[in-house]
């Protein structure tokens, strides 16, 4: 092929929000109701790889695609096209102000894309894979776009999205410009500022595939008045308190309102008419059991917290690994998945679970994933396509 493929990839990080964000207040733009702020996760154990390449051999009826986890997937959709659109805008405008680069925006673009955790575990994907997408591309046109900037632009694609261009703590201030121009992530702090924060999540396999955020928070929206109550004065609240305790590395207070915060938007999923459910008899078992390990402790060592799905994340210290971990492993045993000799080595369980709920964690957790907080979107030479724009399968 004698055209050149022109080629960048990226791994960018999944994040979990302990300040959640439901409700869009502009569907289109993707503007929220409310401010967030979330957990970015360690890219060792939870990242999507993404290389963005384009070509003018590509050919231009095969159009824009995508490759993801090995199938090709949907790029018509209106989220993944005002990504590309405003993406190669800005390549437009760089290649008119300089007549001499390459015309990499009226290119097809091929995309091929991987997790490293398996899809079943049922773990928000979509930030990771917005947030690499559009990095990737960004990487590939030289865009000069921060993070702020790009996190615009992943908003467009799914709101969690833009908070996975940062790593560490990390806010969504939900701005109150109508063309969304302030809606944009900031860094509340760096992975490095709470360097023993760790987090361990409880795969529990869903019996049936529950609502997905975008529509169930559409519901919530147009039915649930609590909600009314949880924008207008719990969300702020919460999003003061815990910019305060990350600031202070107060993990009794982080823990709080982490765990505030999430029955409060359950508690809106409840009140949506229909009710929407996303928690089961597991997912309350792994509730009572952070309650059980922090009254048996005499203070809050373990904090939890659930998307929109049943699995729960379990925020921790390092220092506190027996107490939280070393229980879970006891109760789970080593049958399950995921568990790091490194981390549970030596582990003695601290407290003992009561049976009704030890059973019910024992028959529905799946697997285990223990990791911390991790860095932002990192630019890698690891390719999934190749020199001449076949896709290639990423090392697992
Ligand atoms: C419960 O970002 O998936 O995980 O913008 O419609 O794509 P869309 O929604 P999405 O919603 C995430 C909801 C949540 C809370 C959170 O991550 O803040």
């Amino acid at each position: 092929m004698a055209e050149k493929v022109y080629r960048a990839s990226t791994t960018a990080p999944v994040n979990i929000a302990v300040v959640k964000y439901w409700g869009k207040r502009d569907a289109k733009l993707n503007l929220p109701t409310n401010s967030s702020l979330s957990v970015t996760l360690s890219q060792s154990d939870l990242r999507t790889l993404t290389t963005a390449s384009c070509s003018a051999a590509y050919p231009a009826a095969d159009g824009d695609s995508l490759l993801l986890n090995g199938e090709p997937s949907d790029v018509s959709g209106a989220r993944t096209q005002a990504c590309f659109r405003e993406l190669r805008a800005r390549r437009a405008a760089l290649e008119t102000a300089d007549v001499s680069l390459p015309k990499l925006s009226t290119m097809p673009l091929r995309i091929v894309s991987e997790n490293n955790f398996p899809t079943a575990a049922g773990l928000a994907s979509s930030a990771a894979g917005f947030a690499a997408l559009v990095r990737a591309i960004a990487d590939l046109y030289e865009l000069p776009a921060s993070p702020a900037e790009l996190s615009l632009i992943a908003r467009q694609g799914s709101g969690s999205a833009c908070r996975s261009l940062f790593g560490g703590y990390v806010a969504w201030r939900m701005g109150d410009a109508a063309d969304g121009s302030d809606s944009v992530a900031d860094q509340v702090a760096e992975a490095a500022h709470w360097p023993d924060m760790r987090a361990l999540i409880l795969v529990v396999s869903a019996a049936k595939k529950g609502v997905s955020s975008t529509s169930g928070m559409q519901q919530t929206v147009a039915t649930s008045g609590l909600f009314q109550e949880r924008i207008a004065r719990v969300v702020p609240q919460h999003m003061a308190a815990m910019e305060k305790a990350i600031r202070e590395r107060d993990f009794a207070a982080f823990a709080e309102v982490t765990m505030r915060d999430s029955n409060s938007f359950h508690a809106t999923c409840a009140d949506t008419y229909p009710p929407i459910f996303y928690m089961n008899d597991v997912s309350r078992a792994a509730i009572r059991a952070v309650e059980q390990i922090n009254a048996a402790a005499g203070r809050t060592v373990a904090a939890y917290t659930f998307d929109a799905g049943p699995n729960a994340v379990i925020y921790y210290l390092e220092k506190d690994a027996e107490a939280v971990v070393g229980t879970l492993y006891h109760v789970l045993g080593a049958a399950v998945d995921g568990w790091k000799d490194a981390v549970v080595k030596g582990l003695k369980p601290t407290v003992t679970l009561d049976e009704a709920v030890a059973g019910l964690l024992k028959s529905g957790v799946s697997r285990v994933i223990l990791t911390g907080v991790g860095e932002g979107p990192a630019k890698t030479d690891e390719h999934l396509v190749a020199e001449d724009g076949t896709p290639v399968t990423a090392r697992r």
